[in-house]
């Protein structure tokens, strides 16, 4: 009864906080599976699930795919078919439980369950009782790992190194794997160029070449060499598509995209992402060019599966098939759910329309029942290319072997050292001398474990995190004295949608007294310290889903605190927490050192204490133009040229226009000298491809890494086309005192647009420059020429 008691409170807590907060789902499941509320069934030990599939049996052994899911099919109901096309998520005030379901065949998927013993418990319901033994796809967003956590996605984009991604996301399907977790909603490959767009975090930045490699790596480091390849689970890419160009930067809003940026800048990654094997998409919440991307044939049918030949599944975003009423595009659940279908939607995601208005749906002729087939056949060909229909249950052995394991907690170490981005680092006051015998580690993020973790590790292993004081007092508690404080504090001021996951701490300093005293004695630490850190950026429930801002500044007193502590003449280390740019103009002139650590996860105090101590070397490069005002944004440097291209850095009669620091940009404790820039040919044939080569020689007294960017220019066409825009890189490793020719493909079919004025997708012949350098200012200059 306790239980019982507890968990409608829970419920209730749920139902009345927002319709989006939907985090207390762990816990809600755990409650469950405890208090037996679920309706109980002993299930025997477990047969081999396959076996006990009688449309299986019927199946000749090692009869294709196909044949096994149209015979399965063949003995569907049309309700057990849209059962197959429900995902719940545990968080709902259910009228009917959730075993109740499975047993009436009303659900093909879960979302948010991420205990083992619950995880086998409803899959055993499934495949032994369920009305077709069809097992269950246990879907969570593993954005930037699962127990352990990883660096959000926009640092992993700031690695540019696709191989680091794939195996940071591997190591992520890994861990989610061995729960039972079969299925990621991730990799997000929405291309952002407005920071104040709380989902920036999530995916790659601002380009589409960037964004498509990323999109590739994240694709194959979730599912493997195959889908179904073990330790691995099934990528969904999401939000198709434009859900980063949100009006004014707010999450949800609508988005007015032309064909020329949709087709060129937007949905580039998502075909990268298709053309590596993703299994599933998932369809956006928002409008594009007035029709809602849950209900947009176009982008569903006519691109995704027509001309991509998308083969996977689709699903909604959380409700987006419902929502299509409150867009006013659906005139109410029947036409929302119809729609849906019609237009491409294979699951949907929390809202149940299409479950209980399809069957009604199919016999007035809104939707035909080939429609509901094919959804239903992509839905169940994924779970068998998983293997689900062969090994549906959790190896529970496997689950203590594989969380937080030392193999995961390096992974994550090693992720968060090389996404780091030093940007600033005056008189090489980094790494620390050796000489230091005090450090003063200052500000509210310094000691805090979500913060270090980031947005979108709902299931992370919070006490497992290592702060950056506590990994600073690993590296240096031997050597120097550490002090720390807060010095100020921070607060979102509104309820976040994470907050059942993540609540906000209640401010520990009460009055104006309490909060001088506080600013003062960390100024006093830095007085007394030979050198002082300040962790500094956004707490973690300050980005991401509906967490836009209308300003980039540094929370809070963060700014007044920075200030005061330079202005004590102590060197100051700035290492900032942050899921997007932040105004940081001042520290840029100011401050001597400034390291981006992004939210580094898990073990990210660590990394950053290797990368001050200089036991690792910053190589990260920005895979955004960092503004200096947030009144530049949207800002991103692939523009197009205007009539006076030269002034582009002054075209605010208030201030610069020039962003703060360039896309591509990043420092590191030794330096690199490129030279020798070679071009295998002036010329080369539509189709063809060249070789870029150039020497990158080690200038410095320290090992490092460079990434070598490549940027062309189409200097006339049917269309204008950027300035620059990206089209090869690679970031290389190279030892003080050595050179090493870095050499680079450019595929012309790279330099393919969409272009408005011919309504196709074509090589252009002509001249192009190219650049190659360390950032997107590049200045190694050649020409060549792209013939028919
Ligand atoms: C987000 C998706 C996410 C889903 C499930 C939605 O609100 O937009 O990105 O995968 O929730 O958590």
């Amino acid at each position: 009864m306790l239980c019982l008691n507890t968990l409608t409170e829970k419920l209730t807590i749920v139902m009345e906080f927002s319709m989006h907060s939907r985090f207390l789902l762990r816990s809600l499941g755990t409650s469950l599976a405890t208090c037996g509320l679920a309706l109980t069934l002993v299930c025997g030990p477990a047969p081999a699930s396959l076996a006990a599939n009688p449309a299986y049996e019927s199946t000749p052994q090692g009869a294709k795919a196909e044949q096994f899911v149209d015979h399965l099919l063949g003995q569907m109901t049309l309700e057990e078919k849209l059962g197959q096309m429900s995902q719940i998520p545990l968080n709902q005030q259910w009228d009917v439980s959730p075993d109740e379901r499975i047993l009436k065949g009303q659900v093909g998927s879960f979302l948010f369950i991420t205990d083992a013993k619950e995880i086998n418990r409803l899959q055993h319901l499934a495949v032994e009782h369920g009305p077709n033994h069809i097992p269950l796809i246990f879907g969570f967003d593993v954005i930037h790992g699962f127990r352990t956590i990883y660096p959000i996605p926009l640092a992993l984009a700031a690695s540019w190194d696709p191989a680091d991604v794939e195996r940071t996301q591997s190591m992520a399907a890994r861990e989610a794997s061995a729960v039972g977790v079969n299925w990621t909603f991730a990799p997000m490959v929405d291309i952002a160029r407005d920071a104040r767009w709380g989902r920036i975090l999530e995916g790659a930045g601002e380009d589409p070449y960037l964004g498509s490699r990323m999109a590739e790596a994240q694709v194959r480091g979730f599912q493997g060499a195959t889908i179904g390849s073990p330790d691995h689970i099934l990528a969904c890419v999401k939000h198709f598509a434009g859900y980063g160009a949100a009006e004014g930067g707010r999450d949800y809003d609508s988005v007015e995209i032309s064909d020329n940026e949709l087709w060129n800048v937007y949905l580039p990654p998502f075909k990268a992402a298709v053309d590596a094997g993703a299994g599933s998409v998932m369809s956006a919440y928002m409008d594009l060019n007035g029709v809602p991307a849950t209900g947009n044939t176009f982008l569903l049918r006519d691109v995704l599966r027509d001309k991509w030949k998308f083969d996977g599944f689709v699903v909604s975003d959380w409700d987006s098939v419902l929502n299509l009423t409150t867009h006013g595009f659906a005139s109410g659940p029947e036409d929302a759910a119809a729609r849906a279908a019609n237009a491409g939607v294979d699951m949907e995601m929390t809202s149940h329309v299409m479950r209980d208005h399809l069957a009604d749906a199919v016999k007035k002729g809104l939707v035909k029942e080939s429609t509901i087939d094919e959804a239903v056949r992509r839905i169940l060909m994924m779970k068998y290319r998983l293997g689900l229909f062969q090994h549906p249950y959790v190896d529970l052995a496997r689950v203590n072997e594989e969380e937080g394991s030392a193999a995961q907690h390096e992974a994550s170490k090693v992720a968060a050292e090389r996404t780091a981005v030093l940007l600033r680092n005056e008189n090489n006051l980094l790494p620390l001398a050796k000489s230091v015998k005090s450090i003063a580690v200052i500000g509210p993020l310094a000691d805090s474990k979500p913060d270090t973790m980031g947005s979108w590790s709902l299931a992370g292993d919070t006490a497992a995190t290592v702060t950056v004081l506590q990994g600073i007092r690993n590296r240096f508690g031997s050597t120097a004295t550490i002090t720390s404080t807060k010095g100020v504090e921070i607060e979102r001021g509104q309820p976040s949608i994470f907050d059942s996951q993540f609540p906000s701490p209640d401010p520990e300093l009460k009055t104006d007294a309490e909060r001088e005293a506080e600013f003062n004695h960390a100024i006093d630490l830095v007085k007394q310290a030979d050198v002082s850190v300040l962790v500094l950026g956004e707490a973690q429930n300050m980005s991401g889903e509906r967490a836009s801002r209308l300003s980039l500044t540094l929370p809070g007193k963060q700014e007044q605190l920075l200030e005061a502590a330079v202005a004590t003449g102590k060197p100051v280390v700035l290492v900032l927490l942050n899921a997007r740019p932040l105004n940081i103009t001042w520290a840029s002139t100011h401050v001597p050192a400034i390291l981006d650590a992004w939210y580094p996860g898990t073990e990210g105090g660590n990394a950053v204490a290797a990368l001050l101590a200089g036991d690792a070397n910053p190589g990260g490069k920005l895979p955004v133009t960092w503004p200096r005002s947030v009144g530049q944004v949207p800002i991103f440097y692939a523009h197009n040229l205007t009539q006076i291209p030269n002034d582009r850095d002054a075209m605010y009669w208030d201030g610069l226009s020039a962003p703060l620091y360039p896309f591509g940009y990043g420092l590191s404790y030794t330096s690199f000298r490129l030279s020798n820039l070679k071009v295998s040919a002036p010329s080369v044939k539509s189709g063809g491809s060249l070789k870029v080569s150039v020497d990158v020689a080690n200038v410095g007294s320290v090992a490092g890494d460079e990434v070598v960017q490549l940027y062309t220019h189409q200097r006339s066409g049917s269309a204008s086309r950027p300035a620059r825009e990206l089209k090869g890189f690679e970031r290389v490793s190279v030892k003080p005192g050595e050179q090493r020719t870095v050499t680079l493909t450019l595929n012309t079919k790279d330099l393919g647009f969409w272009s408005e004025a011919t309504h196709r997708w074509s090589i252009e012949p002509g001249m192009f420059d190219l650049w190659i350098g360390t950032d997107s200012t590049a200045k190694d200059h050649a020409i060549f020429t792209v013939l028919p």
